[in-house]
């Protein structure tokens, strides 16, 4: 049972080992996307989808709640950390950083966002089309602190790690009415989202960005908020949300395929973490994990954000022993579970 565990652990290891032999092809991480990405962002902006407060980031050394979605660092932060470069992505709202931080790993990802503008809109967050917005703002500073010559350089050698989508489903399509009016079919809606999807990639494509991970929906129906109101379903994961990401990836997946063909020099990968996920939440023992039903905050079953209460006397005390930390986001410990496969199946290429 514990085999697979130490096969990851050991992995890790190798991990390190490359960083620190790592030549600096990667300038920066640059990264877009939602909550699963998000370092902070959204403690600067009027929205209630927060998580600047205890007990998220109480494995921080001085359990500092940087507004990250967990109980410590994130994927795109192990994977900074692998490339060699910061072993947390600054949030480029933070005025505590400044241009000569982001030069080596920035984040504009916001919790809640979506492709979908109107994904944005429930919570009142960044919505991409901003994110690309403060990427371009960014560009600019960069100019104006390296040189036109250093920045392109910057720009165009960096890893874009982009992360996004899950809200579109679970936070609009399937809780607000509006675009499933529009919309009769969740597949026309995916069919929406990937044409929203594709202009976001050709975007930033002319703004200079060529080595980019885009990465789909995790196995959405497993995520425990969602098992504990599958009640019919004794709690268990719900195929049909898990379907339906497999649809979407597949899609995500023929895009990837196209632009790479449309878009010369483009290096863009589909890397989804979806088979790693579902085989963590299937077998969470083997990968170390004592449960993977619910969150380690609170009840586990509803909490994220606000109701992620640091007086609950049912938050578990090691929360890296869960896959979960909240009701919808992923562990420190699965992070960088992710983090390593990605690497190691999809962009270890980059290194
Ligand atoms: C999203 O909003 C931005 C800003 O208002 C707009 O430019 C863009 O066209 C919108 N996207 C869609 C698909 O409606």
């Amino acid at each position: 049972m514990m085999k697979m565990y130490i096969l990851w652990l050991f992995f890790i290891q190798i991990l390190l080992h490359v960083s620190i032999s790592n030549s600096g092809k990667v300038p920066a991480i640059i990264v877009f996307g939602d909550s699963s990405v998000d370092s902070g962002n959204n403690n600067f902006i009027p929205t209630l989808a927060r998580s600047n407060f205890p007990p998220y980031g109480k494995d921080f050394p001085n359990g500092d709640a940087t507004g990250i979605f967990s109980n410590g660092r994130i994927a795109t932060d192990f994977i900074s950390e692998a490339f060699g470069l910061k072993p947390i992505v600054p949030a480029y709202l933070d005025p505590t950083y400044d241009i000569s931080d982001f030069a080596t790993g920035v984040c504009f990802a916001s919790a809640g966002t979506g492709f979908d503008n109107a994904t944005a809109n429930v919570a009142d967050v960044i919505p991409l089309w901003k994110e690309v917005e403060f990427y371009k703002d960014y560009q600019k500073k960069l100019k104006a602190s390296f040189g036109d010559e250093k920045a392109k350089e910057i720009i165009r050698e960096s890893l874009y790690l982009v992360s996004i989508g899950t809200n579109d489903f679970l936070e609009n399509y399937y809780t607000q009415l509006e675009r499933r009016m529009e919309y009769k079919t969740v597949q026309e809606y995916e069919d929406f989202l990937i044409v929203l999807a594709e202009n976001f990639l050709r975007e930033i494509y002319d703004l200079g960005a060529r080595k980019i991970s885009l990465t789909g929906l995790p196995p959405m129906g497993c995520l425990p908020l969602e098992r504990a109101i599958n009640i019919m379903g004794l709690h268990s994961c719900v195929d049909y949300y898990n379907d339906v990401a497999l649809e979407f990836n597949a899609k995500l997946g023929c895009l990837v395929s196209k632009l790479n063909k449309d878009l010369h020099g483009f290096q863009l990968v589909d890397a989804n973490a979806y088979d790693l996920i579902l085989q963590i939440v299937a077998q969470p023992s083997q990968f170390g994990f004592e449960d993977a039903r619910v969150g380690c905050c609170g009840t586990g079953r509803f909490e994220m954000g606000f109701f992620c209460d640091p007086k609950s006397p049912f938050t578990c005390k090691d929360a890296n022993k869960y896959v979960f930390w909240d009701a919808f986001h992923p562990s420190e410990r699965t992070s960088q579970l992710v983090a390593s496969y990605l690497i190691q199946k999809h962009i270890g290429k980059f290194l």
